[in-house]
């Protein structure tokens, strides 16, 4: 298999071609297309992927051990697994049968994934299988940029910072913390402390590590202080030039690395037609 790859964004973003998932991958194939994903900081789109659920699941297992549908009891999250595989969470507007057929409105907000997770998942696979005309784009930022554009005295003074990410935040500021707590309250102490720079584990490059939808607060700073410092850094880690925001064509599979970049999906499709997606999530080994 021949595989092109070509760089389609300044900030984090690659496009790949002649590659069919459908097909058997070898080691060496496999590290081509890792490569490429480190290359592109994080982010890859590979084109025209028509593949099963089982055969996205076999692919994204190539990255690590999955995530499956453990949501916590009472969850309303659950719902939206796919039957018989708890490891493709959809995302969708669609209802059948009065039935929803994924998350409506799933991360409309600037995330990186289970940031509240002690060992927050390292990457997620998100696979078009249905899409409106027009609309639901997502919207990814290079963290590794966000970094090198601070100045040097910036950097030095965040590199002993820690900041609180919590799922308690998420329910507060998004529609998916409410859901994940469901009926119950079990898991609304779950929460994370992270390095506000954290050093990628594969490539060794530094990235900013906060986010709108998940970062509570910096250890050992007042509120007001707190408050101003992430407010800044929110601000700076989504600056348009420092954004891809992709278009998503009908079997697109897009790869992103959640150590290095955050994302955003525009909910301005409901008028124009369904969006269906499923995403699965490949679990972070370890704190960093
Ligand atoms: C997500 O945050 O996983 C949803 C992304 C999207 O639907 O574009």
């Amino acid at each position: 298999m021949g595989f092109q790859s070509r760089r389609i964004s300044p900030s984090s973003g690659a496009e790949m071609t002649g590659i069919d998932l459908r097909e058997p991958l070898d080691n060496n194939q496999f590290a081509a297309i890792r490569q490429a994903w480190n290359d592109a900081d994080g982010l890859l789109v590979i084109r025209d992927q028509n593949i099963s659920p089982e055969q996205h699941i076999a692919f994204s297992r190539r990255f690590g051990v999955l995530q499956r549908g453990e949501v916590s009891q009472g969850s309303l999250l659950s719902q939206y697994y796919l039957p018989r595989h708890p490891e493709i969470y959809r995302v969708s507007n669609k209802k059948k049968d009065g039935v929803p057929q994924g998350r409506e409105d799933a991360g409309t907000y600037w995330h990186s994934d289970g940031s509240w997770k002690p060992a927050p998942p390292m990457a997620s696979l998100l696979l078009a299988r249905e899409i409106p005309p027009y609309g639901g784009d997502t919207m990814f930022a290079d963290l590794y940029r966000a970094y090198e554009t601070l100045s040097d005295r910036m950097k030095d003074i965040l590199t002993p910072m820690r900041a609180v990410h919590s799922l308690a935040k998420a329910q507060e500021t998004t529609s998916y913390g409410k859901d994940l707590v469901g009926q119950s309250n079990a898991v609304v102490d779950r929460y994370a402390s992270h390095p506000i720079i954290r050093t990628h584990p594969e490539t060794g490059r530094k990235s900013l590590f906060v986010n709108r939808g998940f970062t509570d607060n910096i250890e050992g700073l007042a509120p007001a202080e707190s408050d101003a410092f992430l407010e800044f850094l929110f601000t700076h880690s989504s600056r348009p030039e420092i954004l891809y925001r992709h278009q998503w064509r009908l079997h697109d599979l897009v790869i992103w690395d959640n150590r290095c970049t955050m994302h955003y999906a525009v909910a301005d499709y409901k008028q124009a037609g369904d969006r269906y997606m499923h995403r699965t999530t490949v679990r972070g080994d370890a704190p960093f």
